[in-house]
């Protein structure tokens, strides 16, 4: 089956999978309820949860159980594409990157006010971890109950202040200052903005499937690389990309002056990292996922994405 026709299968069977985890829009709360709904169900890659579920796959077939597999992993899957989407609700505020567009639909805060955004927002976080929660009730035993414990702690770590919330400061922070940015501190704004929650999407794959420490942090590692990659890409998009193909605008960090890797190291540069960093992660998913891992394929889609 072709690369194209295998994605956009699995992202099917994804888009299926979440759709049970989302809330009933009812009761006196219903227009947050909504505004939740609305931007989730809006489209967006599902990237995460698919770097997840190929990650789990991956591993249960490296470590000869192939068949071991269990739903415990759908209830993951929804939580971390609800934290996703609550960063983007609160990343296109006016009080932080002022955008418009996303998905291809008005943003949350255009269609729904300030107010019901920040607490669409506030609501698919909290909904996040209510929804990975369930996983318990999918255990067979306490090893599984073990391994849905570990994969809470790297949830909650990778979209907190020492993950995405706390990338998402030093970005804010660094809008108009360019070049007075350390390296360190512009290393700092992609790891965690963007590649914490795609190594939470690697590191909770395989630990549910039964990745010893070793592997996690490989895992850990190999996100780090595809997020700092990926990030890179979009930040080259939002020069280069097509408005109507990405969904969501271009020129946003332009009109911000936004420090990004092409900004501190221009474009030419930019390119170069996100080879070398895919690279990098290839080599990494070859030795813990396994030569003919999906994952392989995705993360060479990722970089080169138009949208
Ligand atoms: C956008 O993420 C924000 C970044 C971290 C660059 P995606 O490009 O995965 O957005 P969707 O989910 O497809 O809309
Ligand atoms: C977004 O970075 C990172 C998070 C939402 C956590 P950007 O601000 O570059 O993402 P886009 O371009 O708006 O999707
Ligand atoms: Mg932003
Ligand atoms: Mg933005
Ligand atoms: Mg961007």
């Amino acid at each position: 089956m072709s690369f194209n026709r295998n994605l956009s299968e699995k992202a099917q069977q994804i888009e299926e999978i979440l759709k049970e985890y989302l809330p009933e829009e009812k009761g006196f709360q219903k227009t947050v309820l909504e505004a939740m709904n609305y931007s989730f169900l809006a489209g967006g890659k599902r990237l995460r949860p698919m770097i997840m579920q190929e990650a789990y796959r991956s591993f249960l077939k490296c470590s000869g159980n192939e068949a071991g597999g269990t739903k415990v992993i759908y209830p993951f899957m929804a939580a971390i594409e609800m934290i996703h989407t609550y960063s983007l609700i609160h990343d296109d505020l006016p009080a932080m990157d002022d955008d418009d567009y996303r998905r291809g639909r008005k943003t949350n805060h255009v269609v729904y006010g300030e107010a019901m955004a920040i607490l669409a927002g506030d609501g698919l976080l909290n909904f996040a971890y209510e929804t990975a929660i369930k996983a318990f009730a999918l255990c067979r035993d306490d090893t599984d109950r073990l391994r849905v414990s570990k994969a809470l702690e790297i949830l909650a770590g990778k979209a907190g202040v020492y993950g995405m919330v706390g990338g998402q400061c030093v970005d804010v922070e660094a809008e108009k200052k360019g070049l007075t940015i350390s390296a360190e501190q512009m290393a700092f704004i992609d790891e965690n903005k963007t590649a914490a929650l795609i190594e939470a999407s690697l590191m909770i794959g395989m630990v549910l499937a039964g990745a010893s420490d070793e592997i996690l942090q490989e895992a850990e590692r190999c996100g780090s690389n595809i997020g700092i990659a990926f990030q890179i890409r979009d930040d080259i998009l939002d020069i280069e990309g097509d408005e109507s193909v990405l969904g969501k605008p271009v020129g946003s960090d332009e009109k911000n002056e936004k420090v990004t890797y092409v900004s501190y190291y221009g474009l030419e540069k930019a390119k170069e990292k996100v080879e070398e960093l895919s690279e990098e992660a290839e080599r990494i998913l070859q030795e813990i996922a396994g030569e003919d891992s999906f994952l392989i394929p995705l993360t060479n889609w990722l970089i080169d994405r138009e949208k």
